[in-house]
């Protein structure tokens, strides 16, 4: 259709993790479980269903565009307020992100097989999207640094990675920027990290503040929020100056507002959550590699398996679906060899477990 601009006509659009209903009803099975997209297998955060509940009284007005959650972040991460953003989501920000900065001539520089979300936005405004190879399924960083040409405008790097679950280091980092021209800006997406934060060779990029670099974090993960579409951005004020000219006024909503700075104060929730997260990823990792399966290790709250080729993974996913475990393909990712799997409950990741034997007769 002559509306459609060709480099929207070719996007494949995001394919979402499939729902527990959806598979139930086609495999005429109760009880699925998902383990698909990273949610926080506990809920959302009590304090957070507090504040949202707070907050319905006064639905009939505009939200502020996200200014409390902004004060109450630059409190948080002793910044100012004009250093910080909220939005939909750490991906509404990216939205934001692309329609602000990049031109038609410009280049976004990445990894290969990067954070889908980001690769979506990019291709959708139009602009040439460029990938260097994982180097053992981690950034390489200095095949990026290399990469740049006088087009490259945005470099989008998370950490830790979707759908790797690794890190690249504060040295490593540090090493790569000394190569990136001021024009250039980085996109540091730490959507996992609260996870990886315990690591010391973790680089917490609110310690290392640059002009050029954008930090988002999102309330998606860790606080259990990825139903109400609530993020956050610190960057120099310039950039989130003209960032949120860009943003839609009302964004967040009063409620995904009130659910973000609920949480926030949930340090309890987030503290169970990791001790959580961390003992399920003993069990599934353990358990898969005693099974004989390529587990990549992971600093997230999710990890990638990957397999001989294409043909075993998918055997391996309907295997699983048919006893109700919905895992992540990752075939639109670019990586038809690999799947990955989230971190559960205790019952759900022991089902996983068992389904995954059940799967994978061979061992
Ligand atoms: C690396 C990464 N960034 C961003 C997001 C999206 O987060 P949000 O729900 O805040 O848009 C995800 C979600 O899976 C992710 O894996």
């Amino acid at each position: 259709m002559a509306l459609v601009p060709p480099y929207i006509a070719s996007l494949a659009g995001y394919e979402a993790g499939r729902s527990a209903r959806d598979v139930e009803r086609e495999f005429g099975i109760t009880g699925a479980i998902k383990l698909a997209s990273n949610e926080n297998p506990l809920g959302p955060s009590p304090l957070a269903i507090e504040a949202i509940l707070r907050a319905t009284g006064d639905l009939n007005r505009y939200s502020n565009g996200g200014l409390e959650l902004r004060e109450v972040l630059a409190r948080e991460y002793d910044t100012k307020v004009e250093n910080v953003i909220a939005g939909s989501g750490s991906e509404g920000i990216i939205a934001n992100i692309v329609r602000t900065f990049l031109c038609d001539d410009d280049e976004v520089l990445t990894t290969e097989a990067a954070f889908i979300g980001f690769r979506l936005l990019a291709q959708s405004r139009g602009v040439a999207y460029r990938t260097t190879p994982y180097k053992d399924w981690r950034y390489d960083l200095p095949a990026i640094a290399a990469a740049i040409t006088d087009k490259t405008k945005i470099i989008y790097l998370a950490n830790p990675n979707n759908p790797t679950g690794t890190i690249f280091t504060r040295h490593e980092f540090d090493e790569f920027y000394r190569h990136v021209p001021e024009r250039v800006l980085i996109i540091l997406d730490e959507a996992y990290f609260e996870y990886a934060a315990h690591n010391p060779r973790y680089p917490d990029s609110m310690h290392y503040r640059y002009d050029n670099v954008i930090t988002l974090r999102t309330f998606s993960k860790i606080y259990g929020l990825a139903g109400a579409r609530i993020g956050c951005g610190f960057a120099h004020e310039e950039l989130i100056r003209n960032l949120l000219k860009v943003k839609l006024p009302f964004e967040p909503s009063a409620l995904a507002q009130a659910a973000g700075i609920g949480a926030l104060a949930d340090k309890e929730f987030v503290y169970r959550s990791l001790e959580e997260n961390a003992r399920g990823m003993r069990l599934l990792a353990d358990s898969f590699t005693e099974m004989g399966l390529t587990v990549v290790p992971s600093e997230a709250n999710f990890m990638m398996l990957a397999f001989p080729d294409a043909a075993s993974a998918t055997r391996i996913l309907e295997g699983l679906l048919r006893q109700g475990v919905i895992v992540r393909p990752l075939k639109s990712f670019g990586l038809p060899q690999c799947i990955r799997v989230s971190v559960g409950t205790q019952t759900e990741n022991e089902r996983c477990v068992d389904a995954m034997r059940q799967a994978n007769p061979a061992v």
